[in-house]
């Protein structure tokens, strides 16, 4: 049999956490014990969790009823693993050691370009590693959709829904700023479901004056209030807004940036509304249980294949392999042709722009 060398996994979730991470532990874990006899050794706090050895055996009961939890139940964090090690960037020792202390045959890392990039600089020094893709912000290249993603576009249209209600009573427009700290497609996305009037996103830089036309416009023909829905990662004159905390920018104030200009130049009360982790937070959706499900039992083949470096991706209606290396080239950003820019305009969307 082929999966026999196997007989311990990791499995580490790393970075910002998301609806579906449960479920990807919850699959792994009953692919691993049940369909291969392997153990699975679930990393508490990611990467800096692992340098310290940080966790313990999962065993099938331990992910009973987690499927529909959102968060990982493994915890998480962001941050550098060698300088938590103490030892020099590109320093492997401490995980060679992790390795041999923890008994791993491989290592399953769930994650985001953060996380898929340093389980990509894992494979090249010899570790054998394979990635399973997660983020609200659907930013990794090579898989249709990530899981995280389809949830937090449900947080925000629901939300986006619900605020129609006041704005319109108000007569007011209401400014909401939404995750997606490089991309659009969380703005874009929900914007859209969610029928905001405008909607701001990194790639498309804004003209101040398309955005005052439209909401002055919809005034016009009767309709007395606007929603405008702004990623956190627009910039304003080439910068995002935000402030640095341990080397990272924490982004934030596009919002309240917005809803100042929009005021002082239309004249009508703006507020923001900012939804934060709301939007990472909750139950997973049923697409993303899924998602998250295929995308688990598949990476646990993987690792019984021996098919190290790769990642397990959504390709239309299947679920593939790519190298991880591909998938962090760069990052999955809207494109200007996508077929939603010519719907979303037909049913008076705005973007922010005179012509797209
Ligand atoms: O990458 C996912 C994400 O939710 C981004 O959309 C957001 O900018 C960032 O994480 C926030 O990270 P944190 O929770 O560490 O502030």
């Amino acid at each position: 049999m082929v999966g026999k060398r196997i007989k311990r996994v990791g499995l580490v979730t790393a970075g910002g956490d998301c609806p579906g991470l449960n479920a990807v532990i919850r699959a792994v874990t009953r692919t691993a014990i049940n369909d291969y006899g392997v153990e699975v050794f679930g990393i508490e706090d990611g990467y800096i969790g692992l340098v310290k050895s940080q966790g313990h055996l999962l065993q099938n009961h331990h992910v009973s009823g987690i499927l529909s939890q959102g968060g990982t139940i493994l915890g998480t964090a962001r941050g550098n693993p060698f300088k938590e090690a103490g030892v020099a960037d590109g320093d492997y020792s401490c995980f060679h050691k992790v390795f041999k202390n923890l008994k791993l045959d491989a290592l399953l890392c769930v994650g985001g370009d953060g996380t898929l990039t340093m389980a990509n600089m894992l494979f090249e020094n010899g570790f054998p590693v394979i990635g399973i893709p997660k983020t609200i912000d659907n930013d990794v290249m090579e898989t249709d959709y990530t899981f995280g993603f389809n949830s937090a576009v449900s947080i925000i249209m629901e939300a986006i829904d619900n605020l129609h209600s006041t704005a319109m009573s108000h007569h007011r427009v209401l400014v909401v700023e939404v995750m997606g700290r490089f991309v659009g497609w969380l703005a874009l996305v929900s914007g859209i479901a969610g029928g905001g009037d405008v909607i701001l996103i990194p790639e498309i830089p804004y003209e101040e004056e398309a955005i005052f036309e439209r909401v002055i416009e919809r005034g016009r023909v009767g309709k007395k209030f606007s929603i405008v829905v702004v990623a956190e990662g627009v910039k304003v004159k080439g910068r995002v807004m935000g402030a640095e905390e341990k080397g990272r920018i924490k982004l934030g104030g596009i919002g309240a940036y917005m809803a100042h200009l929009i005021e002082d130049a239309t004249g009508l009360e703006t507020r923001p509304v900012v939804l934060g982790h709301l939007q990472r937070s909750g139950p997973p959706t049923a697409f993303d249980r899924i998602l998250a499900t295929d995308l688990a039992v598949r990476a646990m083949d993987l690792v019984i294949e021996g098919r190290f470096g790769q990642m397990t991706a959504q390709k239309g209606n299947s679920i593939a392999s790519v190298p991880i290396a591909r998938a962090i080239r760069r990052l999955k950003t809207v494109p200007r042709n996508h077929h939603i820019f010519r719907s979303a305009e037909a049913v008076g969307t705005s973007f922010g722009v005179k012509k797209l």
